[in-house]
């Protein structure tokens, strides 16, 4: 089983809507009938989440995974969702400007190479779109607060495992200041906060004069 078939797994443990809540949060203020594209969207779970939280949204998902891709299809077949397979080469099926926001889950800190995705996600969004990107971090602790949030599921047992599999990339893609680096080059406002007990970190890239993003909040 390789690290993105891990995630069939995972889908369907409570702690994953808990790590997954920062992406739905920054969702919040768009209107109704916007379109987002979720690059590496494995299983489908964020689309699943924001169809029930935001159900005006139009959403599209992507995978480089056939077999995720699969999973993706039986989760929302009651959806219509269109599910596009991707090539490995970075490049996107889809026309400029054609999507409000992009979101990546534990998708970028994954690659050698993440700036051709970038490039892509950013050639795809309208001139002023949101790109969103959630990552574990690799640190946070497991408070009582945390054990309570996840609560018992059988599936329990893929948080342990995730903690252990990401803290390496995730403190890596800390270091490497990607999307900072991104959102200057872009002349974007760029922010950042920590959630789930600082086991996430949510990034958002906006292409206006000014993040939306309250940094105040607390998301955990
Ligand atoms: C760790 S899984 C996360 C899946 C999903 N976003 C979630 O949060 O449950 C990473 C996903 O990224 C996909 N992926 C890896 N490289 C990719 C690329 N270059 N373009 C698009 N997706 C990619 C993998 O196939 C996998 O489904």
């Amino acid at each position: 089983m390789n690290f993105a078939h891990f995630f069939r797994y995972v889908q369907d443990a409570p702690w994953y809507a808990h790590f997954l809540m920062p992406v739905l949060e920054a969702l919040r203020p768009l209107p109704p009938n916007a379109h987002v594209l979720d690059v590496g969207t494995g299983a489908g779970k964020l689309i699943e989440l924001g169809q029930a939280a935001y159900p005006g949204l139009r959403w599209t998902g992507a995978d480089v995974d056939e077999v995720m891709l699969a999973e993706a299809r039986q989760r929302l077949s009651l959806h219509r969702v269109p599910l596009h397979h991707l090539q490995e080469d970075g490049r996107l099926p889809f026309e400029d400007g054609a999507f409000d926001v992009v979101t990546f889950c534990s998708v970028l800190f994954l690659l050698p190479d993440p700036e051709p995705l970038l490039q892509e996600a950013r050639r795809v969004l309208r001139p002023e779109g949101r790109l969103i990107t959630l990552t574990p971090t690799g640190n946070g602790r497991l408070t009582f607060t945390v054990l309570r949030q996840i609560g018992w599921h059988p599936h329990n047992w893929t948080f342990f495992l995730w903690r252990t599999m990401t803290a390496g990339n995730g403190r890596a893609w800390a270091q490497k200041n990607t999307l900072p680096t991104f959102a200057q080059q872009t002349r974007a406002a760029y922010s950042q906060q920590h959630g789930f007990q600082g086991l996430a970190v949510i990034e958002v890239i906006d292409w206006v004069a000014k993040s939306s993003l309250q940094t105040s909040r607390a998301y955990a």
